[in-house]
């Protein structure tokens, strides 16, 4: 009885089932009213009792293993015949659309990198930001006209909370009780109450950068920013740096990148002076220091804060602000090969 239920289990896994004609032989055979297994269940009156429950064991799982082969071979000719019958071989190929990363994405990006080939992190801070970040502390006291400069977004439920104007604002942030020595950068989105046109913005981006330590001097303030250009711009890229006033800084300097499209020589991208500006930056004033818990006297630092549409524009000579919002699947086409 064992070797006939043995035999029968070897001739079930043999079986190929290719299609519906063996598959419904298959079924015949092994599952049908007339099957083979019948003859076994028959048959086990014949066992001595004693063994009888182990072969009936033996007979049902048998009868198992043919229902599962039957299954498994039935889902897959049913599968089969299906996607045999819908496909039209002759339709031509649907493609998905790839994606590509927003310009100013890349652009981001890519400052990031090349500010932590030389040890800044990223940090971030809120982009609903109270008075004190965004102005007093970084020297711009309630009366003070540089806040002019900045036209500002209030928050009507608080008029202490206000959509950042800068990245500054992280600035402050990041000195209150850090461990020292800082070297970071925070990009960021701004806001500024502005009309929409093709200069201006009521929100776009920028990335500020901070480097407090003992004895920072103007003279690293100038190496990293010319760093940064070549890395951005090009080896040949030079710089030079310009007198300015920011409340936040003192000496202040406005900086500007030798125009690659004309080598200085002027075209009409830099307005033919060979010069274009590409960020503001200055010593952190021992004021801004202190209001964060930093001695002035044991450290310095300094700051320098940069747009980054600016600087996608000058990369990829766009000169409408505007699209850089609009997301208009035509011009973002066009950075697929960027990065
Ligand atoms: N916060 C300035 C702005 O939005 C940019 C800036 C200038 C940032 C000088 C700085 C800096 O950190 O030192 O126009």
């Amino acid at each position: 009885m064992e070797n006939k239920i043995k035999l029968l289990s070897e001739q079930i896994e043999r079986f190929v089932i290719e299609g519906k004609d063996s598959l419904e032989n298959f079924r015949i055979q092994f599952l049908g009213s007339k099957n083979v297994l019948k003859d076994l269940f028959i048959e086990i009156k014949n066992v001595p009792a004693e063994n009888r429950k182990s072969v009936g064991q033996l007979i049902n799982a048998l009868k198992n293993k043919a229902q599962d082969k039957f299954d498994i071979a039935n889902s897959k000719t049913e599968e089969a015949e299906e996607t045999n019958s819908n496909i039209d071989l002759s339709l031509s190929g649907d493609f998905n659309k790839l994606g590509s990363r927003h310009p100013l994405s890349i652009v981001n990006q890519q400052i990031i990198e090349i500010f932590s080939k030389i040890g800044f992190n990223v940090s971030e801070g809120p982009e609903v930001e109270d008075d004190w970040h965004n102005f007093t502390a970084l020297n711009m006291q309630e009366e003070h006209p540089a806040r002019d400069m900045q036209d500002t977004f209030f928050i009507e439920k608080n008029p202490d909370w206000l959509l950042r104007t800068h990245t500054s604002s992280v600035q402050v942030r990041v000195m209150e009780g850090a461990e020292l020595p800082i070297r970071t950068i925070t990009p960021g989105r701004v806001y500024r109450n502005e009309a929409i046109s093709a200069r201006a913005h009521c929100f776009f981006h920028q990335v500020e950068g901070v480097y407090i330590d003992k004895k920072v001097s103007f003279a690293d303030l100038r190496q990293t920013i010319e760093y940064f250009a070549k890395e951005m711009f090009g080896e040949s890229a030079k710089i030079r740096l310009r007198p300015s006033y920011f409340p936040f800084t003192e000496p202040s300097a406005e900086v500007d990148v030798s125009c690659s499209l004309c080598s200085t020589k002027g075209c009409n991208v830099c307005k033919y002076t060979g010069w274009l500006e590409i960020l503001g930056c200055g010593m952190i004033d021992p004021n801004v220091l202190k209001n964060a818990g930093i001695d002035p006297e044991e450290y310095s630092g300094f700051a320098f804060g940069m747009g980054i549409e600016r600087m996608a524009m000058l990369k990829y000579e766009v000169k409408d602000l505007r699209m850089w919002s609009e997301n208009d699947v035509r011009f973002l086409d066009q950075f697929k090969s960027a990065w």
